[in-house]
Formats: structure tokens, sequence, C-alpha cells
């Protein structure tokens, strides 16, 4: 608003000063030209008759150019004395009028006066030159009301024009504003509301313009952390589960110790067992929890070391080969290339040994495990499968998330708290690898664990 008052402001003004003199010029040259008329008038008498300007009879020669002309003429001679005035009451005055006065040195001036009676009043000089001698002068007053009443006009126009375009302005100001602040306020509204918890609340703003695109991004970015948070809900709902069912039966174990009296040592012992098992099983789950929000915070900085990804997947079947040989599984290395690689060892091995692991696990005794390493393309393949007992196919897509078991595992009675492929899945994605399961049921499982090659400089390989 205060550019378009100071913009407007100036074109006014250079407007009505452009006016005002291309008028007053105008009016000026005019009356210029007039005077130099009667002067010629004039000097053509001096022409004909070889006289002087008092002899000449100036009424009958000028009479009919001061009827016909809107103003005053008077005709000054070398003494200063006017001999002529068309509205006859100054003739015989000496006049010191500083036009006539100037007009007798030879130059033509002009001025404007504001006068009481005739407010703006413009008197020109022009001097009587015949044979290069001046003559006399020719002074003529013209009043300039009709110019400044047009000048007026002019002015009266442009600040109409000018209060109509202001007008408008400060409507489309408005107008402009509104529709700017409005929205935000919109926005900061469901952001505070947000702030508090309701991060349902979606915001509508029509169009494609910044602001709408904001609050798409807004509803898009409160539609995750909804998402965000009911996974934290369930979380920490699978949790207090999770660690509510060995403490539910440690309690019950406990309980039932001490109802019953003189108990046999014996049983004592066996009820303790159980209750070191529980908490065996307790320890496990708070381990794995806290692996998992350690691997989320070191997401940033993985320890990366040139592996030889071999010899790591031989360290993790010899460390599972005591369980398996309880379990009379024979575990094998059926291929495996040298391949190197950076990757986080102490993770990569974690991951791999709960993958193993499992497989020992969820296989008969007397069953097979077979594990391979080897190139393909951009990536280093660990393929691990066993003749177990599989998992359904409407099982497998869940079996990478959290707290989650499949139903046969869960009566079977192998400890583990479903988190073990959550957190292998997580260490894999942090290396840009992935996992993928084929399973059938009764048959056995396969596990394939990709991780991107990363060409080494000066490897020829
Ligand atoms: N090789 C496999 N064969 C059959 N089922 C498997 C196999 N690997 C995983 N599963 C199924 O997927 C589920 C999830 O595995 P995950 O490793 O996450 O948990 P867990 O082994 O039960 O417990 P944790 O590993 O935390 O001790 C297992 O409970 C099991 O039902
Ligand atoms: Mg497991």
């Amino acid at each position: 608003m205060l550019i378009s008052i100071i913009t407007l402001l100036i074109i006014n003004v250079f407007v009505y000063q452009t006016v005002k003199s291309s008028l007053l010029k105008n009016e000026e040259n005019n009356i210029l030209n007039q005077a130099n008329i009667i002067s010629d008038i004039i000097v053509n008498v001096l022409d004909d008759k070889n006289i002087t300007l008092n002899s000449i009879d100036l009424n009958s020669k000028l009479e009919r150019t001061s009827q016909r002309f809107d103003g005053r003429i008077l005709i000054i001679n070398p003494e200063k004395e006017v001999i002529y005035d068309s509205f006859h009451n100054l003739k015989g005055i000496i006049t010191n009028q500083s036009e006539a006065v100037n007009a007798l040195k030879g130059e033509v001036t002009s001025n404007e006066y504001i006068l009481e009676q005739d407010k703006n009043t413009l008197y020109t000089g022009v001097p009587i030159v015949y044979n290069n001698e001046i003559y006399g002068s020719v002074l003529i007053s013209t009043s300039l009301l009709d110019q400044y009443t047009e000048i007026n006009s002019v002015k009266y126009s442009i600040i109409l024009i000018s209060i109509m375009v202001l007008i408008l302005i400060a409507l489309m100001t408005i107008q402009t504003a509104n529709s700017i602040s409005e929205p935000i306020k919109k926005l900061t509204e469901a952001m505070q509301n947000a702030a508090y918890g309701k991060l349902n609340e979606k915001v509508f703003i029509p169009g494609n313009d910044e602001i709408s695109q904001l609050a798409k991004s807004y509803n898009f970015m409160n539609t995750k952390l909804s998402e965000i948070e009911k996974q934290r809900r369930e979380f920490v709902s699978n949790v207090s589960h999770e660690l509510k069912t060995p403490l539910s039966s440690m309690k019950l174990l406990s309980e039932s110790l001490l109802i019953q009296p003189n108990v046999d040592v014996d049983i004592y012992k066996d009820f303790l067992k159980d209750i070191d098992s529980e908490i065996d099983r307790l320890n496990k789950i708070i381990e794995s929890l806290l692996s998992m929000v350690d691997i989320d915070e070191e997401k940033l900085n993985l320890d990366y070391k040139l592996t030889y990804v071999n010899y790591l997947v031989e360290k993790v079947i010899n460390s599972i080969t005591p369980i398996a040989d309880k379990k009379n599984i024979n575990i094998t290395l059926k291929q495996i290339d040298k391949i190197q690689i950076y990757i986080d060892q102490e993770k990569i091995y974690r991951a791999l040994t709960n993958i193993i692991h499992n497989a020992v696990k969820y296989t008969e005794s007397e069953g097979k495990v077979e594990v391979s390493l080897f190139k393909k393309g951009q990536h280093a393949i660990i393929k691990i499968s066993d003749n177990g007992i599989g998992i359904k196919e409407e099982n497998i897509p869940y079996i990478f998330e959290r707290f989650y078991r499949v139903d046969e595992a869960r009566s079977r009675k192998t400890g583990g708290s479903g988190l073990g492929l959550a957190i292998s899945q997580q260490i894999i994605s942090l290396h840009q690898g992935s996992i993928e399961v084929e399973s059938k049921v009764k048959e056995g499982t396969t596990f394939y664990i990709k991780l991107p090659i990363q060409y080494i400089l000066g490897d020829k390989d």
C-alpha cells in the first residue's frame, strides 16, 4: 500500500507539473506572438511615414486588434510613458513595469504575477525595433484564469483517479493479505493442535500454490507421524506383553512354592530352575530390545571395515555348530567364495547368527542346514537353507515384524522373543542389502541375504 501511495504521488506531481508548464508555456508563446504582431503593425506605420511613435494615431491602428484580444495592450515610448492603453485609463503615466523597461533595452521578457483582483496574470514585453533602433515597447497583460481553470480541472481529475486507484489497490491488498494469512492461520492452528496430540487433523487449502503445497506436505507429515505413533503404541504394548509373560510364570511358580507347606528341596530346585530360565528369557528380550534401540541410534555411523565375508560366515558357523551338534543337525558349507566388502563386522555377524541359529532352531533333530556364499552381479549372496519345519506362505510376510512368532514355533517351546529377524533385517537394510525368504511347510526354508559389493580401487578381481 505504502509503495503504491508513494508511486501514485510521484506520478501525480509529475503529470500535474508537466500539464501546468505546458499550458503556461503555450499561453506565453501565444501572447508573445500577439505582442510581436502588434509591434509589426506599428513598425509598418513607421516604415510608411518615417515619423516618431508619438505622432502615430495608435487608437485607430490598434482598435481592431485590441477588440479581438482578450487582454490589455500598452504601448510605451522610450521615455517610459504610456502612449496607448487598450483600457484607456493609463495613458500618459510613466510605467516602471520591468517587462516594459527590459523591452526598451531590447529584451523580450515574460513573467507571471499573482495580483489580487485577477489572481494570475502574465506580463509580456517586446521592443518595437525599426532600422535597428528601439522606438518603444509593447506590454501585454493577460489573465491566466482559463489556464488555471484547466490546470485545476486536470488536478482534480488526477486526484479523483488516484483515489479510485488507491481504493482498488487497498481492496486488492486486503484480499491478497487475507488469501495468504487465512491459510497460514489454518496451518498454525492445525500445528498447535498436532503438538497437543491431535495428529488426525488435516488441513485443506485449495489451489496449487506454495501454501497449498505446504498444507499437503504438512498432511503427509501428519499421516507419517500418526503411523509412527501407532507403531510406537503397538510396540510398547507388545513389549509389555512379552515382558509380562515370563513375569507371570515366575509369579505363579514362586506363589505356588510359598503356598505349599513343607515343600521338598527337589521341588524347590525344580521350580527355581524354571524361574531361572524365565529370568534368562526376560534378559534375552531386554538385550534384544536394547540392541534394536542401539542399531536405530547407530544408523548413521556404521563401523564399515573391509572384510572377508567368507571368514565371517565360517566364524558364525563355528559358533553355532555346538548347538547344532546337540540336535544332531549337520551344518555344511556348500560353496564359499572369497568375497571382500565393506561391512560393519559386528552387526553382520549378529544378523548371520540370528538367521543360521533360526535354521537350526526350526529344524528337527537329524536335519540339515546348508550355507553358501557367492557373488551374483553386484551382490554377495549368503544362502542359508534348512530342511526344517518351514513357514506357511501366509505367515512369511510377518516374520520380520517385531515379536512375531509363527504359532508352531510358540507351541514347540523353542525359546525366542520374535525379535531376531527384525534385528537382522534392520542391520541388512542399513547396509543397503535385503533378505529374501522361500519356504515350504515341512520341507524347509531358505534365506537369501544380499549385500551390495562396492568396487574397491585397484581390485582387478
Ligand atoms: N528357518 C526357519 N524355519 C522355520 N521358521 C522360521 C525360520 N526362521 C524364522 N522362522 C519363524 O519366524 C519367526 C520369527 O523369527 P525370529 O528370529 O524373529 O524370532 P525367534 O527366533 O522366534 O526369536 P529370537 O530370534 O528373537 O530368539 C520364528 O518364530 C519362526 O516362527
Ligand atoms: Mg530367531
